[in-house]
């Protein structure tokens, strides 16, 4: 099976009341990790790459080893741009094999938004790349640029977003945030479930996508913080809101601070258990192994799509 677009997927997860991973990815070890996760748990799998991500490993390097996961698993995977920021940028990855692309127009006003979006669309499906659109703002930190003024969507917006661009997915903003500090310490952790009811009874059988909807388990901030890390106010989304959230119109789940968590304990374990070692696929493979481990959890506790694919 070649890579797949996002719309077979979503219409199936929607249908399910589950949701599909979207997993960022940067490195053969992450590709890995994810992807040997999904396959022990038969897991459709979204794998995405940022524009920063893009830069670091360069597209080449990204689209094959995404599709010798392909190969390599033989399960529905859908390549993806994370936070496309212009409409050159899902050109090039379009052309470059992505089978799927974010356009980012979220700090720009409604109607230039919709104008930049349906630019993407237009270029995307016809060339069979399903386009997720986004509206409303995520605080937090995405490409070193760190959102403050975070402003929930308007459902009010939805409809006319979604039938003039023509997007396939919609993202929007009801409380989760980028990176790993998602909440103040002390503060409760909340998510606007009336506005994605709101969203949904507007748009229904429209797959929606959160983003910064990483969980941020408290086992492995210990392992960070006990193997010499100080992340001590680290704190993520609750996963029976996420699985909620997945019950309900959401279709993709996307997490990036969950893995680099996870390596990053894998990897200060290793290295603190072991001060002898300097091969880098010792302390990889741990690395790899705690991806692995945090994806299954993530397939079975939140997203629900085990032997979906
Ligand atoms: O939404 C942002 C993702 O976590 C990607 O982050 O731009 O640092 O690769 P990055
Ligand atoms: P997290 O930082 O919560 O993992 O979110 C990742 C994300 O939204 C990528 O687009
Ligand atoms: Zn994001």
């Amino acid at each position: 099976m070649p890579l797949v677009n996002t719309k077979e997927m979503f219409k199936k997860a929607y249908e399910g009341g589950y949701a599909i991973g979207a997993f960022n990815v940067n490195n053969m070890e992450i590709v890995q990790g994810i992807t040997d996760a999904c396959k022990q748990l038969n897991a459709p799998v979204i794998l995405q790459v940022s524009g920063s991500a893009r830069k670091y490993a360069r597209h080449n390097y990204l689209y094959h080893m995404v599709t010798a996961a392909v190969e390599e698993t033989g399960l529905p995977i859908a390549l993806h741009l994370d936070h496309g920021a212009s409409f050159e940028l899902c050109k090039d990855c379009i052309d470059g094999g992505f089978t799927s692309v974010m356009i980012d127009g979220s700090h720009l006003s409604f109607e230039e938004n919709i104008e930049l979006t349906k630019k993407v669309v237009e270029y995307a499906h016809a060339r069979n790349v399903t386009v997720e659109g986004e509206l409303g703002q995520l605080a937090g930190i995405e490409d070193e640029v760190n959102v403050e003024n975070a402003s929930y969507t308007d459902p009010k917006q939805v409809e006319e977003f979604v039938t003039r661009t023509g997007v396939d997915s919609l993202a929007i903003a009801i409380g989760t945030s980028h990176g790993a500090f998602k909440f103040k310490p002390g503060q409760k952790p909340q998510l606007r479930f009336d506005i994605l009811q709101e969203v949904m009874d507007r748009l229904p059988g429209f797959p929606i996508v959160l983003h910064g909807a990483s969980s941020v388990l408290p086992e492995y901030v210990e392992t960070v913080n006990r193997f010499g890390g100080q992340m001590a106010d680290a704190i993520g989304i609750p996963e029976d809101m996420l699985r909620k959230a997945a019950s309900m119109a959401v279709c993709k789940i996307n997490v990036d601070s969950d893995l680099r968590l996870a390596m990053t304990a894998g990897i200060r374990k290793h290295l603190a258990e072991n001060p002898t070692h300097f091969d880098p696929r010792q302390y990889l493979g741990d690395g790899r192994e705690y991806i692995t481990s945090v994806v299954k959890n993530k397939i079975e506790t939140v997203l629900g799509c085990a032997g979906k694919a």
